[in-house]
């Protein structure tokens, strides 16, 4: 049944995600790896909301594609107002034209649909998403009065960090204002914890980036002033420590960003995009850091990240969530 729901998805994305207005140039792009009717439901959505749309459909492109030259893609992204990108599209030029958008107050926000339709569809329209990206915004601004977060979990997780100081992001997938960049459904709001003040152990149970997945025994690593310093467990560590010293760049050991999932939708065990929204999961970011943070990482040649489960979070000795509950005493129940 879910074919039948991606006009009214493509409604929502063009009215919700990115609040397309009446003359704006939208540009939704797509690969020919995908169900053709995703986007072209985003392409009639906009057609309805009077903007100035175009559906464009590049071949599906694999890792060896990353440093091809895609001229005329690049020309249409840098020329659009609001972009909604279906597919990983992971290729320089891409990412290039994005920024080069951005920075010119252009927005763009991304799903990765490929074998997860029903995640996609469903996170965007069966979830109270109003709700959600409220009490999205009300952890950021917990998290930006936040001197010491503490993150433990039984497998032994125990690490803390300084949050104030930093911007938080609300990361619900909307992309409304100027240079705005997510990725939906959400929602996981970031934030860069301050690096020198991230010390402790990060016990990873959940998923590790492509193509590397799922764990099968817990990963291990200890981190001191924000970069990891050991790397322990079983064939999953070994992989990842192969991983992130590939590139040679020392940054790919650096935290770059720390998030927390809240979709009550999403799942663990589909693909990382969905894993990283699960309500309690929580995600840290190795590498390469979008400026937005704020951090002292920077460009890294390298991003990956690791998500955890769950685990007990506290803020200033007040817990925010534990077994993958958000506290209802600070304003975040509902969901
Ligand atoms: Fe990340």
């Amino acid at each position: 049944m879910t074919v039948l729901r991606w006009n009214e998805w493509g409604e929502a994305v063009v009215r919700m995600m990115v609040e397309a207005k009446p003359g704006e140039n939208l540009l939704i792009l797509t690969d020919t790896g995908l169900n053709t009717e995703i986007g072209e439901a985003c392409l009639a959505a906009g057609i309805n909301a009077k903007a100035n749309t175009q559906l464009m459909v590049i071949p599906q492109l694999s890792s060896r594609d990353y440093t091809r030259d895609l001229p005329s893609v690049a020309g249409a992204l840098e020329g659009a107002d609001v972009i909604v990108i279906l597919g990983p599209a992971q290729n320089a030029s891409i990412e290039a034209a994005m920024i080069e958008s951005r920075e010119k107050g252009g927005r763009v926000t991304q799903c990765e649909p490929l074998n997860n339709e029903d995640w996609i569809i469903e996170g965007v329209l069966d979830v109270d998403y109003e709700l959600m990206s409220e009490i999205a915004s009300r952890i950021c601004e917990l998290w930006s009065k936040t001197e010491i977060c503490q993150l433990i979990s039984p497998l032994g997780t125990d690490i803390s960090f300084r949050l104030k100081g930093r911007p938080a992001l609300r990361g619900d997938g909307r992309a409304i204002s100027p240079g705005d960049a997510d990725f939906f459904p959400g929602a996981t709001p970031s934030i860069a914890p301050v690096e020198e003040t991230i010390n402790g152990t990060v016990v990873v149970d959940g998923t590790l980036d492509a193509p590397l997945g799922r764990v099968s025994e817990p990963v291990t690593l200890q981190l001191a002033k924000g970069v990891i310093t050991s790397i322990e467990g079983g064939a999953d560590a070994d992989a990842l420590r192969t991983r992130l010293g590939s590139t040679g760049d020392p940054k790919a050991l650096a935290v770059c960003h720390w998030n927390v999932g809240i979709s009550p939708r999403a799942r663990m065990g589909n693909k990382m995009a969905e894993d990283e929204m699960v309500m309690g999961a929580i995600t840290f970011g190795f590498g390469n850091q979008d400026p937005i943070f704020q951090g002292t990482v920077g460009t890294a040649k390298m991003h990956s990240d690791v998500v955890l489960t769950s685990g007990t979070i506290t803020l200033d000795g007040v817990v925010m969530c534990k077994n993958n509950k958000l506290n209802p005493d600070l304003g975040l129940g509902g969901l």
